[in-house]
């Protein structure tokens, strides 16, 4: 049996990585960074407040991966557009959805969790 084919990644373009700062999202970027991915943007409602985030451009730059942290929504055209503009040339070869928002709610609530999943989930994807 003929093992699977590892992806190539571009060295020169962008991949986008919704909710790549979330637990997921992290990990996807560092597996982008091993097939060859040296610009990586990712997307997400809080952008690049916390110390953490920073921590995460610095190990990434450590890998040899340009991390640009973008704020907005994956549910927004208008924010996706403006990762695509940041971008100028670098075309946007790929794009990881790992956006999520859960939420623990009562039994009227679950019905607004559920909209929140399927607008950025189903929605976006
Ligand atoms: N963890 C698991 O065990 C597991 C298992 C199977 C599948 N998954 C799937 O993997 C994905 C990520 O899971 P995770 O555990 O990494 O979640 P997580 O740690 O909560 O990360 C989710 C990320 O999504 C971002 N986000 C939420 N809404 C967004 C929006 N509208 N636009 C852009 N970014 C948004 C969050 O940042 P902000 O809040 O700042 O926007 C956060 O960075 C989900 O699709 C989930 O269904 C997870």
């Amino acid at each position: 049996m003929q093992a699977p084919l590892t992806p190539k990644l571009c060295g020169d373009s962008t991949y986008l990585v919704a909710g790549g700062l979330g637990g997921i999202g992290r990990s996807v970027m560092k597996y982008l960074a091993q097939l060859g991915a040296k610009h990586i943007a990712t997307l997400s409602r809080s952008g690049a407040d916390t110390s953490d985030n920073k921590d995460i451009v610095n190990e990434m730059l450590e890998i040899g991966v340009n991390l640009t942290i973008h704020q907005g929504s994956v549910a927004e055209t208008e924010d996706i557009l403006k990762v695509q503009k940041a971008a100028g040339k670098r075309l946007i070869r790929g794009i990881v959805q790992g956006a999520m928002v859960l939420q623990v709610s009562s039994h009227h609530g679950v019905c607004d969790s559920y909209l929140i999943l399927n607008r950025t989930q189903v929605g976006v994807t």
